[in-house]
């Protein structure tokens, strides 16, 4: 049997809404302020789409910058993995984002894995190029929740905002790896901590018929107990990945965790005894955005040259579900 393909990270993009809404600006309509928000989360400001934007088109935007750096052309896309809980069609909108690079030759579905999605559609992407299945494979991430807070809920409409965030994946020179290790874990019992529920009404058809229909609610969460999953279980699975991989903290140039708060990258990374100088972080300018927190983080720190080709980053993702992961992962090619 021939040995697994190798992986390489060569591309990344991200997009957001042009609109920036501050925690001051929060204050008009929710009783909150910019110094409990900042001292809670690290949140300063997020992005929020207005009616001009789309996700569809945030994603495409950040796949066909993930897909330019990377060197493709749109006809070598063989998969689009689009991580997403806010569709604009339930029936997927990864095919949208095909249509929108012309990657005709691709195959496009929608992941749906919560604040996890990114890392858990990196990780499944990974599988078909190590099968031989596919060589370049764009991993995207994009969540509009702002569609989907109560914003009259200040306990959870402050935490989120919107953007989109991709990579492009391909099979890696011999020799060359550039997915480490890596873990996926639910809990079911624990979904209720943090939920987008479909509320049913029954519909009379006929005497013996009744059916359901209806539409989603808002997001509701119990803040604390997810606080208290994200800092004990993220520790847990990142030496979970470091030790499957035989790389200690002090290997690491970056820890790349899930945008969600400012204190839980803080645990987190001491807990591993990580300085806080190699925890990327973009909280105080987007908050938390979902599926994209990950690779819109990446971009930025690729963009702005802090990760540098051949650096070692240890990722993980939590969130809804309950759901949590992490990635060992080697940018670019050296
Ligand atoms: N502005 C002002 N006050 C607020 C507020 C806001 N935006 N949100 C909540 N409060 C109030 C509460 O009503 C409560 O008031 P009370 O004591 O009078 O009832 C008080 O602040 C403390 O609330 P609590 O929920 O105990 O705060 P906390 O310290 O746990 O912080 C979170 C709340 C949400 C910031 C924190 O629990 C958290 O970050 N959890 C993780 C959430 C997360 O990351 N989710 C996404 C995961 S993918």
């Amino acid at each position: 049997m021939s040995a697994a393909v190798g992986i390489a990270l060569t591309g990344s993009g991200s997009a957001t809404p042009s609109r920036t809404v501050s925690n001051d600006e929060l204050s008009l309509w929710l009783d909150t302020s910019d110094g409990w928000i900042r001292s809670r989360t690290g949140i300063a400001a997020r992005r929020v789409a207005t009616l001009e934007d789309s996700l569809e088109s945030l994603a495409s935007q950040a796949a066909r910058e993930a897909m330019d750096q990377a060197g493709w052309t749109p006809d070598q896309v063989e998969l689009i993995l689009l991580a997403t809980s806010s569709p604009e069609d339930l029936f997927g909108s990864a095919p949208a984002v095909q249509a929108a690079l012309g990657a005709t030759n691709a195959v496009a579905f929608d992941l749906t894995a919560a604040c996890s999605g990114f890392l858990f559609a990196l990780i499944t992407g990974a599988q078909y190029i190590r099968a031989g299945t596919y060589r370049r494979v764009l991993v995207v991430g994009a969540d509009m929740l702002s569609r989907w807070v109560d914003w009259q809920d200040r306990r959870t409409c402050v935490l989120f905002g919107d953007g989109a965030g991709a990579m492009a994946m391909e099979a890696a020179p011999h020799g060359w790896e550039g997915l480490l290790a890596m873990a996926m874990e639910t809990d079911g019992r624990r979904r209720h901590c943090l939920t987008l529920s479909h509320h049913t009404t029954p519909q009379n058809l006929h005497e013996q018929l009744q059916a359901g229909s209806g539409g989603f609610g808002s997001i509701t969460m119990d803040g604390q107990e997810v606080y208290k999953f994200a800092v004990q279980q993220v520790p847990l699975v990142l030496t979970r990945v470091l030790q499957q991989a035989g790389i200690t903290p002090e290997q690491l140039d970056w820890l790349l965790l899930h945008q969600a708060n400012e204190r839980i990258l803080a645990a987190v990374a001491q807990r591993l005894g990580i300085p806080a100088s190699k925890v990327l972080s973009n909280l105080q300018h987007y908050g938390n955005t979902s599926a994209a927190t990950i690779p819109l983080m990446l971009h930025g720190a690729v963009s702005t040259g802090g990760i540098q080709p051949g650096h070692l980053i240890a990722s993980s993702g939590f969130g809804a579900g309950l759901s949590w992961g992490a990635a060992l992962l080697r940018w670019g090619v050296t």
